[in-house]
């Protein structure tokens, strides 16, 4: 049995139209990091709240760590879930050390133990010098990573985040990514992290659950959830994409689409007539006799790549153009004619 499980998980607002949360299915296995990516609205902070207890699920079940602590007849209180969080902000006790921050869960220790406690987790974090100071005096990193000793401090079952990288800018938040995964596996911990950014996501977690509208779209390990994006949603919140309406050929290897005929990684496993491919931008590569043309419309430079967008065919004129990533040293002119390959491994059959 997985470590964490969520049973039809439900929240309805009393005010709202539509549920929150809807029904949602997980399984976490011990020591996995999982990331709740969505957009703004989409149900990760409730789904968070009701794990940590601080919310109360309108139906379904939370097993954590083989017990029940919601259910039909079950409710176990936050303080007894055994669950560390840190919270956006977050939430230390600026007139309290970082030492006494750090065991400030910790009741029922002793003195003794308390202060061994402290001594580990902060040199876990690397703040091991730090413990005599207090939050004004660290930087935001700091502080986050004192959070995060803290909820790891009473050796939690798992440890949920909340947006843990938005108050951090571009630099420090890229350095937290790495800092919080590299202590979360140190530790050996389960951890629920929320995120709205796909690249925290991908940065972070062993898989990643992307939510829209209070409904789970996908699950999947970031690799995957890039090259088989499930469903239209999924294909462009986790990165760039084109999305072109096709119809699927007889050998199942390949779509019929406004550009042309388009290749598939691997054989469709069901037959279906309309079908959405959603191509990615970087899996287009320029050639000099490529298989698809079309005239470019503009031109965005990003410092790392091209952005293209290139109308082919005058059959669409309503639809997108079609957005390729070319090298920076390849000089693009608007209006020229250029022509690309499509890299069948980054073409997907998704749903609509
Ligand atoms: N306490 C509340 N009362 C009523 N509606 C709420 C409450 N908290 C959140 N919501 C609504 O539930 C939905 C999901 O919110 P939330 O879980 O915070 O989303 P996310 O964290 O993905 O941005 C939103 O439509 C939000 O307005
Ligand atoms: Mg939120």
């Amino acid at each position: 049995m997985s470590f964490i499980q969520l049973r039809q998980l439900t929240k309805q607002y009393k005010q709202a139209e539509q549920p929150a949360v809807d029904h949602i299915e997980l399984e976490i296995e011990k020591g996995e990091i999982i990331t709740l990516l969505g957009p703004s609205g989409c149900g990760k902070t409730t789904t968070l709240r009701m794990i940590a207890g601080f919310e109360q699920p309108t139906s379904g079940v939370i097993n954590i760590g083989g017990s029940e602590v919601f259910g039909e007849k079950t409710y176990v209180p936050p303080e007894k879930r055994e669950i560390g969080m840190v919270f956006q902000d977050y939430a230390l006790f600026p007139h309290l050390t970082i030492e006494k921050n750090v065991v400030f869960g910790l009741n029922k220790w002793s003195t003794r133990e308390k202060k061994a406690r402290a001594k580990e987790v902060l040199e876990l974090v690397g703040l091991a010098e730090y413990g005599k100071r207090y939050p004004n005096e660290l930087s935001g990193g700091q502080q986050q990573r004192v959070a995060l000793a803290r909820a790891l401090a009473p050796r939690p079952h798992v440890v949920l985040m909340d947006e843990p990288f938005s108050n951090l800018d571009a630099g420090l938040r890229e350095r937290m990514r790495y800092d919080v995964t590299s202590i979360l596996r140190k530790a050996n911990t389960t951890a629920i992290i929320v995120t709205h950014d796909q690249k925290d996501a991908f940065a972070v977690s062993d898989r990643v659950v992307v939510m829209n509208q209070g409904v789970i779209q996908q699950i999947a390990t970031p690799r995957d959830m890039y090259r088989c994006p499930k469903n239209c949603f999924v294909a462009q919140f986790v990165g760039k994409t084109n999305l072109l309406t096709g119809t699927l050929c007889s050998d199942l290897k390949h779509v019929d689409t406004y550009i042309g005929r388009v290749s598939l990684p691997t054989q469709s496993e069901k037959i279906i007539e309309d079908v959405r491919v959603s191509i990615r931008p970087e899996g287009c590569r320029l050639a000099e006799n490529g298989r698809y043309s079309g005239k470019v419309e503009r031109v965005t430079y990003s410092g790392e790549y091209q952005e293209v967008e290139v109308r082919l065919g005058e059959r669409d004129l309503s639809s997108e153009p079609m957005v390729v990533y070319a090298p920076v040293e390849q000089e693009i002119e608007i209006g020229a004619v250029i022509s690309f390959d499509i890299k069948p491994e980054l073409v997907a059959l998704v749903e609509v």
